[in-house]
Order: C-alpha cells, then sequence, then structure tokens
C-alpha cells in the first residue's frame, strides 16, 4: 500500500494528533549492516528527516519533535560528533529555503552555547528566517536532556521566588511547564521510536506523562511518511483516558 492510501486512511479514521515526538533511532545499526561507518548512517538519518517532514505536513500535525542530539551524545567519538554537527549546518543549508516555503517554523531546543560556531549561526539563521510560519512547527532538539531542562525551570523558578515574582506555595504546575523549552508547545499526542528500543533515554519526560507510545522495529534511515502514517493510524485506534475511565 502506497503512503498515500496510507494518508487516506489516517482522513477516513479522524483525529490526527496535533504533536507528535520522535526518538530517531537506529543510525548505526543501518551503517553497520552495509559495513559503513556511523557517519554515514547519519546522512542517511538526514534523508529519512526530510521524508518525515513531508509527511507531517501532509498528514497536517501542528508540532514535530525529533530527538537528533542528545546531552550524552556529547561523548561519542570526535569524529562522530564533529559529523554530526555538520550534518546539521548542511541540513539548514540544504532545506532552509523549502522549509520556509512550505511554511514550517524551525525551533532548535537545548543548550545551545556548546555547539560549533558554524552549527550555531546555522541555527540562528533557520531560526530567525522561519520564525514567522505558522504550517507547522519543527523541534529540533539538539544538545538536549530531559533532567536538565527540568533543572534549568527549577532554578528560573527559584530565581523568580527570590526576586518576589512568584509565592513558592503558590507555583503550579502551568507555572513550571512554562519554564521548559516546549512552553508554547501542546504535549505531544504521540511518541515514536524507532529501532525497537524500548526507553525515553531523558527525552521529554515532563511533557510525556500522558503521551501514547509507538515503537517502530524499523532502523531510523529506513523509516519516511508512510511509517509515520502507520503510527499515527496505530494511534487513532487507541482509547486516551488521561487517568479516567472510559467515556
Ligand atoms: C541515533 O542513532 C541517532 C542519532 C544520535 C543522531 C540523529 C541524527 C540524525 C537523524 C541526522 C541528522 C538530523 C538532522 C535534523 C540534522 P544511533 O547512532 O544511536 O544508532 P545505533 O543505536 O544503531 O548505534
Amino acid at each position: 500500500m502506497s503512503a498515500t492510501d496510507t494518508l487516506g486512511r489516517i482522513r477516513v479514521n479522524g483525529a490526527v494528533p496535533r504533536h507528535v515526538a520522535i526518538i530517531m533511532d537506529g543510525n548505526g545499526r543501518w551503517a553497520r549492516e552495509r559495513m559503513m561507518p556511523r557517519p554515514f548512517g547519519h546522512r542517511s538519518g538526514m534523508k529519512a528527516v526530510r521524508d518525515v517532514v513531508e509527511g507531517a505536513i501532509e498528514v497536517g500535525l501542528e508540532v514535530l519533535s525529533l530527538f537528533a542530539f542528545s546531552k550524552e551524545n556529547w561523548q561519542r567519538p570526535a569524529t562522530e560528533v564533529g559529523a554530526l554537527m555538520s550534518l546539521l549546518e548542511e541540513y539548514i543549508a540544504r532545506e532552509i529555503d523549502e522549509l520556509d516555503e512550505r511554511g514550517v517554523r524551525v525551533r532548535v531546543l537545548g543548550e545551545l552555547g556548546r555547539l560549533t560556531p558554524a552549527a550555531a549561526a546555522a541555527v540562528r539563521r533557520v531560526t530567525e528566517r522561519t520564525a514567522h510560519n505558522d504550517r507547522l512547527v519543527l523541534n529540533l532538539f539538539i544538545s538536549y536532556g530531559s533532567r536538565a531542562e527540568l533543572v534549568r525551570a527549577a532554578q528560573l523558578l527559584a530565581r523568580d521566588a527570590v526576586e518576589g515574582r512568584v509565592v513558592p506555595e503558590e507555583i503550579t504546575e502551568e507555572d513550571f511547564a512554562a519554564r521548559l523549552f516546549t512552553a508554547d508547545c501542546p504535549d505531544p499526542d504521540l511518541l515514536i521510536r524507532t529501532s525497537g528500543e524500548m526507553r525515553i533515554s531523558n527525552f521529554l519526560l515532563w511533557q510525556l506523562a500522558y503521551t501514547e507510545l509507538f515503537i517502530s522495529r524499523v532502523l531510523w534511515p529506513d523509516f519516511g511518511k508512510r511509517e509515520l502514517y502507520e503510527a499515527i493510524l496505530d494511534f487513532q485506534n487507541r482509547e486516551r483516558r488521561f487517568g479516567r475511565v472510559s467515556a
């Protein structure tokens, strides 16, 4: 069945998630299966990003969040880290015009102070250029760790308390969420992880509280809009109760 047929089934089935988050995993294994170095897998993974972004637009998602580089990934060999930074620059250089034309607003979320100067400049360029778009928000999580994001939110609240802007006993969940990188996004409805691994890996720990999980056995470079649609179809058959009983 083609991706377009699957898209048709999504429309027939009804509600599309507003926000899909993806842990893109399996680039290294994909490369190893082909006896190629790991950066080759990441490069192929970049092509999968392109296809999935296109699928997200076609299906009508509001937000697509992609975990592209974790804080822990800085510990990988320097050659692999360098290759990933270069790929980020290359992705932005290649895609910026089309992303802008298609109405995608790109945001890069994480501890960006550690990026190479060239990668940081590319991030600034795409963020500024696409800031006015409102068809799809594409959140690229780079140098991101959820626990660090939570600690940062606690620090911001503590600062506000010390300076008298908030009363500690009156702090709400909304106050906390407003200090996360994702402050202006709805929480993900669906989290997809590729390559069959069943872990959250320090991604969006607060935001995933009621998110539906979908584990795909497909390695990230082989994931595309068709696989995205299959995950959404599966999501459409779930009953989300948010802790309540069935309607
Ligand atoms: C996990 O696979 C993937 C990453 C650490 C990098 C993700 C990067 C991309 C998809 C390409 C660049 C994307 C953009 C947006 C520029 P892994 O290396 O952990 O795979 P393994 O578990 O098989 O070793």
